[in-house]
């Protein structure tokens, strides 16, 4: 039974495939309205979310599916212990696919050894996002037309940022990629991910704290949020939390054609006053997750013989 718990798990291939049948949803959602009639998405959300669960929900009911699940660990019988491994046999009774978002790094590709349908990580602790990962490159191939030569700068929490984490990973495979990496100190790229992708892909990276004098070289601009959450310590994140607040006047020396990203949510990070400007994409990435969501539950429904 195939999952999707990392955004490698899929080829170059298959995400090419994935944008382009998210291409053809856009252009003909009607083709796409019965698809999944009769099947159900279990939507098992330890952790909070707004987009990546209702972007699931919505997928799964505009092919015509149906949607079960919870929303937090306290409402399920989590709470009274039971593992992650039993929840998703549990679950595998009751529905055809499951996504998964968990605060423990690891809990959905357990998930998916003990379960007997589909499981897709929708994040998981500080680790991956693939699903995160897939809209961002709908949004990067629909804005820039290419994944090819593209100079990205990542800023904010890059240590904990699992869609900083998962999106190094999916644009490593492409020709031409330089990063910039801009951080504070202390949230820097772990160094498993520089290693294991950057260096061991002669990806061109640098490293720096000056969001402002990285500006100009930049064709992706991708800022994250400081996660509270991922702190141990409330006094770290109060010191670091507005490390980077992205304001008109720092965007003056970058190009025009620029693409401003954010997974969302954001906090302090991006300025309301950017939101009208024309290089600003998150809102875009918000609506293709929820293309490239349908593109993946056929996929992999397809893949079980469930339709
Ligand atoms: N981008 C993202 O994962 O948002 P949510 O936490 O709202 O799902």
């Amino acid at each position: 039974m195939r999952s999707i718990i990392d955004i490698l798990d899929l080829s170059v291939e298959e995400i090419d495939e994935l944008v382009a049948t998210a291409q053809d949803i856009i252009a003909d959602p009607k083709k796409y309205a019965e698809v999944c009639h009769g099947k159900k998405l279990a939507t098992l959300f330890f952790e909070p979310s707004t987009r990546t669960r209702l972007s699931f929900e919505a997928a799964m009911y505009e092919l015509g599916g149906n949607v079960l699940g919870f929303s937090e660990a306290q409402s399920s019988s989590a709470a009274k212990g039971e593992s992650v491994a039993d929840t998703v046999k549990t679950v595998s009774c009751y529905a055809d696919i499951i996504a998964m978002r968990h605060p423990k790094e690891g809990a959905p590709l357990v998930a998916s050894r003990a379960a007997s349908v589909p499981v897709i990580n929708a994040g998981d602790g500080g680790h991956n996002h693939p699903t995160q990962t897939m809209a961002d490159l709908l949004t990067i191939s629909r804005e820039k037309g290419t994944f090819e030569n593209l100079t990205i700068g990542v800023c904010g929490d890059l240590k904990f940022g699992r869609t900083v984490h998962s999106l190094i990973n999916a644009m490593s495979r492409y020709k031409g990629l330089k990063m910039v990496l801009i951080s504070p100190e202390e949230l820097k790229v772990p160094s498993y991910v520089k290693k294991d992708v950057l260096v061991k892909n002669n990806i061109p990276y640098v490293q720096t704290t000056d969001l402002e004098g990285a500006m100009s070289e930049l064709d992706v601009l991708y800022m994250t949020r400081v996660q509270r959450e991922r702190f141990f310590n409330e006094e770290d994140y109060l010191r670091l939390k507005d490390s980077y607040i992205l304001t008109p006047d720092k965007l003056k020396n970058a190009r025009k054609d620029m693409i401003i990203m954010h997974p969302l949510p954001r906090v302090n990070e991006i300025s309301v006053a950017i939101d009208d400007d024309p290089r600003a994409c998150y809102f875009k990435q918000v609506l293709n997750g929820k293309y490239m969501r349908m593109a993946l539950i056929m996929k992999l429904l397809k893949e079980a013989g469930t339709i």
